[in-house]
């Protein structure tokens, strides 16, 4: 234990002896402590008022009002890791006819099932700036899950946010900008939601790189951590960054959240009380489940009470056979050390969650794949190969998914520069260089969970992929479009073939078309030396050397990336011959049609959802490596808000594209801002109380009772409710059995009373304090097409907030519209409470400060050509 220990939220509220919130986070590292996460109990229990879950609560209630405790335990508990069909499913309800629930990976389609589709990452998704686009990416998404019989997707991401380009797993989330992820949480959780399966917004929250984010992994890597990294961030970060889009994807009425394996300010995601009880549970008032990372959980009776709701996958570590709740969670209730209450609110939680998406726990489809085999036929418990029978019935969901991410591809495909050779029409010679143009050898799924870099890049690597129905290239789609035209076409789908790519591109009349990438993925996989996250921001497989190569010969070069975040394009991107550069993304099975659709002009592209940095350095961030034996991580998001653009324009550091920009083939003009400001009126806080915390049906405290009833044969391995023995100690197999509540779990934990309302909290609505939400000014702008094709234009709308500490510039708002030649649309943005306020750390609450502030709207972060006061 630390003897001395100051909370970040504690020295941020003192921080006006400081010049900086960075300022005083310096300080703060100088200290040989460390940061610390306030207490935060009881764990808030479910609304019968929340605004959206009237209806599911009512419903829920009368359904875990009949449940047995051992019944609750088991909608709480996984059934151990490969200990089903899905890559989480939790205990069966015999008696009431509910059968497991089914947990499945998730952010670009279904893993490990067949017949699925694989859709763009979140962050292609992010650049097409699109709301109607990312809506019908989350629905189709939901929509295969629900046709294989899942239960809840374990998507979207917000978490990483992408505070480090380097990080391995930006490309699940959506951007850097929390604005831009938040429209991107809400979009996708309402498609997924509206499809009839549950979303679960992930990681809560912190998990910015892949490194150290489990003492098992690490150890395997040399690292003999005693704890999980800590990401330590402050209370005012945390509202106006990393919380942000959380509390829209919990206002869009997401229905779970995933806490995740990092530890936040010292103490672990899933038993952190101060993010779970109180960030998420009390102040955004969310009324879903929070379920654990895969092994995220660290204890039973804490983990508990601070608002863990479903252990995932159930068991302490994989196939352990044993788990921190099942039968612990049984002995925990009947011996009065977690109260009832907790456990009816987990229930509560996960069944209104069902019913919120149009799931009848009592009916709901079976489950007609297998996550551990593409056979017929399979070991329903794959973990210990018993239970063999039909596992998998091949359906096919994908219905016509395909055109869907066809079109978010390209218009999430970001065109970076052009000087005149786009677009594409009838080009006499196409000649295609690069392994990133081409397939793998071993085919789009030859590489276990995608951990490979061969030919072209349509996913990254870890849980967060699906398997490919088919994958289209680039090589091939851009070869049935020079044939359809009559051109001559040719390609080396190799970095390495100098001398046949040099004959081929100092020929006369040649548009080469270079394809290199950058790959990313998660930490369980090490490609190349990136153990999940990268560890440069260069392109992989010499694709420097290739662009600058062909570049050096052929004055018609256009350079087309997939990357999974920025790649340094500083050493080439201004040579004359690279008349134009794309990025591509991560764009999914339709890779190569969309890739063909954008070159030629037949759809218009996005913008970037992150800055493009000179070098490495100028981000101001960057990823922990390396760690010192025998200590647990400490990792210091002492930028505060500064990260991306925010940080370039505070700090000045060289870039070459900066957030939000974008060419098309068009040109654009911006005119005639007007701001409207509404008469909303002041802010009120929050006031009031809960109810008390409620109880469903009565618990059975003889442990008899729960013994392991003759009419169930126990698979091996499986984590169950029952016990072995009706001797609690022996059945808890745990040495130390016999700990009071009041000897481990803190003040107030067990306490069932009504608690008083935040003020930032909403009365009964999820997301927060309703005001937050008021629109305070309507924006107007015209916007001309003064080119001679018809594009898309996103017009973003930016805020400064005018204090000493706020950044120069933050997104609030934007659109993509489609304007014709010559004509002339209205952009028509708002600006709410929370876009002009900032987290007081004093008052705990939102406030909007007296320095003047402003509007801006324009084409990118630094081109805002439109400035007015907000008075
Ligand atoms: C809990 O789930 C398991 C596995 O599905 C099942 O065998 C058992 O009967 C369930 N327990 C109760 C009390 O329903
Ligand atoms: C850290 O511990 C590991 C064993 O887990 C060992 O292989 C490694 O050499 C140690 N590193 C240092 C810097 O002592
Ligand atoms: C109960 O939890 C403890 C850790 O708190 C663990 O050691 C023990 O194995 C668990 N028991 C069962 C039956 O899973
Ligand atoms: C109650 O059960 C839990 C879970 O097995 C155990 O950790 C705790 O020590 C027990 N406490 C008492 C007082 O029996
Ligand atoms: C092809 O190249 C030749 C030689 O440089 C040039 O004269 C001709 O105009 C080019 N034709 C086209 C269609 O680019
Ligand atoms: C960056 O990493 C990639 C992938 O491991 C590798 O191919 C490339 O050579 C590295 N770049 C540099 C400059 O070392
Ligand atoms: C551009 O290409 C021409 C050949 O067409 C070559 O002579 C020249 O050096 C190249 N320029 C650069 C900056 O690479
Ligand atoms: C990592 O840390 C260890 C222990 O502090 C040190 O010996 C080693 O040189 C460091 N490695 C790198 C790559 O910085
Ligand atoms: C890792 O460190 C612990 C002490 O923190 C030590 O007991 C253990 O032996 C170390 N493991 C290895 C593989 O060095
Ligand atoms: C409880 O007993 C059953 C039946 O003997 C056995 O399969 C199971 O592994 C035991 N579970 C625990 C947690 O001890």
């Amino acid at each position: 234990m630390r003897s001395t220990s100051i909370a970040l939220a504690v020295l941020a509220s003192s921080s006006s002896a400081y010049a900086s919130p960075i300022e005083a986070l310096n300080e703060l590292h100088s200290r040989d402590t460390l940061a610390s996460s306030d207490p935060y109990y009881p764990s808030p229990w479910m609304d019968p008022q929340a605004n959206g879950w009237e209806d599911a609560y009512a419903k829920a209630k009368a359904f875990v009002a009949q449940l047995t405790l051992a019944e609750k335990v088991n909608l709480t508990t996984g059934v151990g890791w490969e200990g089903e069909q899905c890559v989480g499913n939790v205990g069966s309800i015999p008696r009431l006819g509910v059968r497991t629930l089914c947990m499945q990976d998730a952010p670009v389609g279904v893993r490990f099932g067949d017949y699925v589709s694989v859709f763009t990452s979140g962050q292609t998704a992010a650049a097409t700036w699109d709301r109607g686009l990312i809506y019908r990416r989350g629905r189709g998404i939901g929509e295969e899950h629900k046709g294989k019989g899942i239960n809840v997707v374990l998507g979207p991401v917000a978490g990483p946010l992408g505070r480090i380009p380097e990080g391995g797993r930006n490309w699940e989330g959506f951007s850097p900008d929390p604005v831009l992820t938040g429209v991107g949480m809400a979009q996708t959780v309402t498609g997924i939601q509206d499809a009839g399966v549950v979303a679960c917004a992930k990681h809560f929250i912190g998990n910015e790189q892949e490194h150290f984010r489990q003492v098992g992994e690490s150890q395997g890597r040399g690292f003999n951590i005693t704890g999980t990294l800590s990401s330590n961030i402050d209370d005012k970060t945390m509202h106006e960054l990393y919380l942000w889009p959380f509390a829209d994807a919990v206002r869009a009425g997401v229905g779970s959240v995933m806490c995740s394996y990092n530890q936040i300010n010292n103490s672990h995601a899933c038993q952190n009380s101060k993010i779970l009880n109180n960030l998420l549970k009390d102040e955004l008032g969310f009324q879903g489940f929070v379920m654990s990372d895969w092994q995220a959980q660290h204890s039973g009776a804490s983990s508990a009470v601070a608002g863990l709701d479903m252990t995932m996958p159930g068991d302490t570590e994989f196939n352990t056979g044993l788990s921190y709740w099942g039968t612990n969670l049984t002995l925990a209730v009947l011996n009065g050390t977690v109260p009832q209450y907790r456990v009816d609110d987990m229930a509560i939680r996960i069944i209104a969650s069902l019913y919120k998406t149009g799931q009848n726990p009592t009916d709901l489809p079976p489950i007609n794949f297998d996550s551990w085999t593409k056979n017929t036929y399979g070991y329903l418990h794959a973990a210990v190969n018993s239970g063999y029978q039909q596992v998998n019935w091949h359906v096919d969901v994908r219905a016509n998914h395909a055109s869907i991410i066809r079109e978010t591809a390209a218009k999430g495909t970001v065109l970076l520069k052009n000087t005149g050779s786009l677009p594409l029409n009838k080009p006499k010679f196409v000649a295609v260089i690069g392994e990133d143009a081409g397939p793998n050898p071993a085919g789009p799924n030859g590489c276990d969970n995608r951990g490979c870099d061969q030919g072209t890049l349509g996913m990254a690597w870890g849980s967060g992929t699906a398997d490919f129905p088919y994958l289209v290239t680039p090589d091939s789609a851009l070869q049935a479009q020079a044939l359809k035209d009559n051109t001559r076409y040719e390609s080396v789908l190799s970095n390495y073939q100098w001398s046949a790519t040099q004959g081929l591109i100092s020929q006369a009349n040649v548009t080469a078309i270079v394809f290199a990438n950058a790959d990313s993925g998660e930490g369980f996989i090490d490609v190349d030396g990136n153990a999940g996250d990268r560890k440069n921001l260069t392109l992989w497989k010499n694709g420097d050397d290739l662009i600058k190569n062909v570049s050096s010969i052929c004055p018609n070069t256009i350079v087309v990336i997939h990357s999974t975040g920025p790649v340094l394009v500083t050493d080439w991107y201004n040579n004359p011959n690279i008349t134009a550069i794309l990025w591509a993304g991560i764009p999914g099975q339709e890779s190569g049609n969309s890739i063909t659709d954008v070159l030629y002009g037949k759809t218009s592209p996005g913008r970037s959802p992150f800055t493009w940095g000179a070098t490495r350095e100028s981000y101001g961030t960057d990823i922990m490596y390396n760690a010192t034996n025998g200590t647990t991580p400490q990792q210091d998001f002492s930028e505060g808000v500064f990260i991306d653009y925010r940080y370039f324009d505070k700090a000045n550091t060289p870039l070459i594209y900066e957030f939000g920009y974008g060419l098309t083939y068009t040109t654009f003009e911006y005119s005639n801002i007007q701001v409207q400001k509404t008469n909303a009126g002041a802010y009120k806080p929050t006031t009031g109380q809960t109810i008390a915390a409620p109880t469903f049906g009565t618990v059975d405290t003889d442990l008899s009772h729960y013994l392991f009833p003759a009419d169930v044969s126990p698979v091996w391995q499986y984590i169950y409710p029952f016990v072995n023995s009706t001797d609690p100690a022996v059945a808890s197999k745990d040495p130390s059995y016999g700990q009071s509540p009041a000897q481990f779990l803190p003040p107030k934990a067990t306490d069932a009373t009504a608690q008083p309302l935040l003020r930032s909290a909403g009365k009964s609505n999820p997301g927060g304090n309703r005001q937050l939400y008021d629109v305070l000014y309507h924006v107007t702008a015209d916007i001309k097409n003064t080119g001679s094709v018809t594009a898309d234009e996103v017009p973003q709308l930016y805020v400064s907030l005018g204090g000493p500490d706020d950044p120069k510039v933050q997104l609030r708002d934007f659109d993509r519209i489609r304007i014709d030649p010559g004509k002339t649309a209205t952009f028509r943005g708002t600006i709410t409470r929370r876009d002009l306020s900032n987290w007081d750390v004093v008052q705990q609450d939102w406030v909007v400060s007296s320095y003047p502030k402003k509007v801006y709207v324009g084409q990118s972060s630094r081109k805002l050509d439109l400035v007015a006061d907000l008075n």
